[in-house]
């Protein structure tokens, strides 16, 4: 009763679902306290927000039409060694892609969306674009004609036992040969290395939540315990990184907000902008989640060297040995270097602009698939509480049993 009553008195304070939901932070693991690192919400917030607001929503848009399709070539050359294609898994399954028969691709794929659009303004993408408008691009892929649309719901995302040394061979890579030693401790820097440990710890979030073992799916919290729990700096970089994903979805909101979202057929998904206006708007709940003002203004070359790096990075993307895997680690880098583009570039309106289908489906397939990594956080931490009980338990039952012999 006690506990109760400074809840409801808080509910009768303040009705909005917003405030209910500041007042029900219930989500305070020992590992993470206080504020998400150089963002301005607590992680008991976020987690909470996510629960109850942002994971419903974004899970529903991530479903219509529009976002189910990634155009990729995703048999590209490696560029930096000889790869072997291991899938991981023993019989190829997991691995294989299944590509689109023709009359299931949407319509129109390579329609600017903002044709179909009466945007508000007649700006043309020449007008903005004056210096080059692929120089705002944190990827730059050069078309090689052998790019595919894949329907990512007939690819789903497979546990492939791709996590050894396949996997670590490029991790090693994006970290050991990849680094900016040169600008020392700079928030930029520092907020590059957490983007890409961010993914690194999607990625693992995603294979301990899904694990196989003996031919069933089930969550392995012992790979939890090791991989992530043990090093609360990646879990925080997963927050980082989700604060930072929503933060550019917001900066972009007055575009996505308008966007009809064509179906397959062609048609605007009306309900899809609607779930779209409704997601862009809770986020205001968490605003700023991340603060990107006053970067690059000391050292303005930074971010030409930043650039040049994720995009060399991006190519070690391609040496993803299982191609599956390959897929959904492109689309999630792509997902990411979008919010970077938005976020980062000098005049947002305007790149917001010229995004492209495929950038706009990345990046909101990615808040999706960071949205689901938060859930599993809360999930392993339970368990691990959980089990933590159990064995506190049989400890003292064991004690009672030898008192009293
Ligand atoms: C996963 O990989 C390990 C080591 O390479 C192997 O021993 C194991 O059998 C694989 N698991 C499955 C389900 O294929
Ligand atoms: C690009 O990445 C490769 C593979 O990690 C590395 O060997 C190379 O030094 C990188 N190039 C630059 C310019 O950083
Ligand atoms: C998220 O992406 C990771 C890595 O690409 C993948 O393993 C995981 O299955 C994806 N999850 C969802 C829900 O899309």
């Amino acid at each position: 009763m006690r506990k109760q009553l400074p809840l409801l008195f808080c509910f009768l304070l303040c009705f909005s679902l917003n405030c209910y939901i500041e007042c029900s932070e219930e989500f305070s693991f020992e590992l993470l306290k206080g504020t998400v690192d150089d963002c301005c919400c607590s992680y008991g917030k976020v987690f909470a927000k996510n629960q109850k607001i942002f994971h419903p929503l974004i899970s529903q848009i991530a479903k219509r039409d529009f976002f189910k399709f990634f155009r990729v070539d995703y048999l590209k050359e490696c560029p930096f060694w000889v790869e072997d294609y291991v899938c991981g898994i023993e019989d190829d399954s997991g691995c294989s892609i299944c590509e689109c028969s023709d009359d299931e691709l949407p319509k129109f794929w390579d329609q600017p969306i903002s044709d179909t659009l009466e945007l508000k303004t007649d700006i043309t993408e020449e007008t903005f674009c004056e210096e080059d408008c692929t120089s705002s691009q944190w990827i730059q892929e050069e078309e090689t004609g052998d790019e595919v649309i894949l329907n990512l719901q007939k690819n789903p995302p497979k546990f492939t036992n791709y996590s050894g040394v396949g996997a670590n061979r490029i991790w090693l890579a994006i970290y050991n040969e990849n680094c900016f030693n040169d600008y020392g401790e700079c928030r930029e820097m520092s907020i590059f290395y957490k983007l890409f440990s961010g993914l690194h710890g999607d990625i693992t979030l995603h294979i301990a939540e899904k694990y196989i073992k003996n031919g069933k799916t089930e969550p392995n919290v012992d790979f939890y315990y090791w991989k992530l729990h043990k090093y609360p700096d990646r879990i925080s970089n997963v927050f980082f990184t989700y604060l930072f994903l929503l933060r550019s979805v917001q900066k972009a909101r007055e575009y996505l907000d308008e966007l009809p979202y064509p179906t397959i057929s062609g048609t605007p998904d009306l309900e899809a902008q609607k779930q779209m206006k409704l997601f862009t708007k809770s986020l205001e709940s968490c605003s700023p989640g991340f603060d990107e003002s006053g970067l690059f203004s000391e050292i303005p070359e930074l971010k030409e060297e930043m650039m040049k790096q994720f995009r060399n990075i991006s190519k070690l993307f391609d040496c993803v040995s299982c191609v599956s895997c390959r897929v959904h680690a492109k689309l999630q880098l792509l997902g990411i270097a979008t919010s970077v583009r938005i976020l980062f570039a000098p005049n947002t309106e305007n790149v917001v602009k010229t995004l492209k289908r495929n950038e706009i489906s990345a990046l909101i397939n990615t808040v999706e698939n960071f949205s689901s990594s938060i859930a599993y956080i809360g999930n392993m931490e339970k368990r691990l509480q959980e089990r933590n009980e159990k064995e506190k338990n049989n400890k003292k039952d064991q004690e009672n049993s030898v008192k009293e012999l």
